[in-house]
């Protein structure tokens, strides 16, 4: 199976997931992929994605390998259907991110072995999986939690979006108008919320999706490959920084998420991400956890 899409898990797989990430998480090292290889075929750079799956495959006795922009010229040097025919006599699965979900799609129609979405422009499947992990973690549950996302209506925000529906809980998102989450995978997540007891809230107002939130969750102002609009989204969003202030309306014990990087000062507060609520470096830890039971999934 390919992860292209956090509609591409049920309720139950995910949970699954969860349940099997904890237990590795005391494990250590395991040979469960011993003789497995990964490609890593990224068009755009990272930090946390990168090395959490390069780090889990060679914990689980397993093999990868990066390959860059330069090196594969996705498209350019190399149709993507071919990059992905030819990979899949090589390797046992691989993790792509690249600039459009169509080519993502392109790569796994063409692949004989497991495609897993490492970031596109629409979706971030993993960092939502590990997200809820960490969310499991401390809040013990995530069965009804509020979960508010401030900000760009952007590939994390869909995948959180999807990912909450699926757990049964209240998402609340509040984006400034044009930049909101697709209709689409609004349509999507309330078909997926009916099924699951979760419930969706859009709004242009930060404060009112705050109001009693158990998270509040942002991301930058602009992705990747959208940085020449960096100062109109600056003006923009100014209104939706998660600071003090809108930490304040949240429950007394919320807690504070960002995926990394992020943009200190601008999305977020120093006093936010550095202070007692946030959990962002349990977040970028639980990628390495998370990364493992789906290798363990997909893999073997
Ligand atoms: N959160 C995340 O995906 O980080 P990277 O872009 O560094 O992989
Ligand atoms: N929305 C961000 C996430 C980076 C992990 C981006 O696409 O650049």
């Amino acid at each position: 199976m390919h992860l292209l899409s956090m509609t591409d898990l049920t309720a139950g797989e995910i949970r699954e997931l969860i349940r099997h990430a904890v237990a590795m998480k005391g494990q250590g090292c395991l040979s469960l992929l011993a003789g497995r290889s990964l490609g890593l075929v990224f068009e755009r750079p990272s930090l946390r994605t990168r090395v959490s799956f390069e780090v889990a495959m060679n914990q689980l006795g397993g093999h990868s390998l990066y390959l860059s922009p330069e090196e594969i010229g996705l498209g350019h040097r190399e149709a993507v259907g071919d990059v992905g025919a030819v990979l899949s006599r090589y390797v046992h699965g691989m993790v792509a991110r690249v600039r459009s979900q169509p080519s993502l799609h392109l790569l796994a129609q063409h692949s004989s072995v497991p495609v897993i979405n490492g970031l596109s422009d629409e979706e971030h499947p993993c960092q939502a999986l590990s997200d809820l992990l960490t969310i499991y973690e401390k809040k013990g549950s995530t069965d009804g939690l509020v979960l508010t996302y401030v900000g760009d209506g952007n590939n994390v925000a869909h995948s959180l979006l999807l990912a909450g529906c699926l757990m049964g809980m209240e998402v609340r998102l509040a984006s400034p108008r044009e930049y909101e989450v697709f209709p689409t995978v609004v349509a999507k997540a309330r078909e997926l919320a009916s099924h699951n007891g979760g419930k969706v809230m859009l709004t242009e107002d930060p404060q009112e999706a705050a109001e009693n939130a158990d998270v509040l969750y942002t991301d930058v102002w602009y992705s990747m490959g959208h940085e020449e609009e960096r100062d109109v989204r600056r003006k923009v969003f100014a209104p939706y920084q998660v600071n003090a202030a809108l930490m304040a309306r949240a429950r007394a014990n919320a807690i504070f998420m960002h995926n990394l990087p992020a943009h200190r000062g601008e999305e977020v507060t120093d006093e936010v991400i550095d202070g007692p609520g946030s959990v962002v470096l349990d977040q970028a830890e639980n990628r390495l956890h998370m990364q493992k039971a789906i290798l363990a999934k997909l893999l073997r």
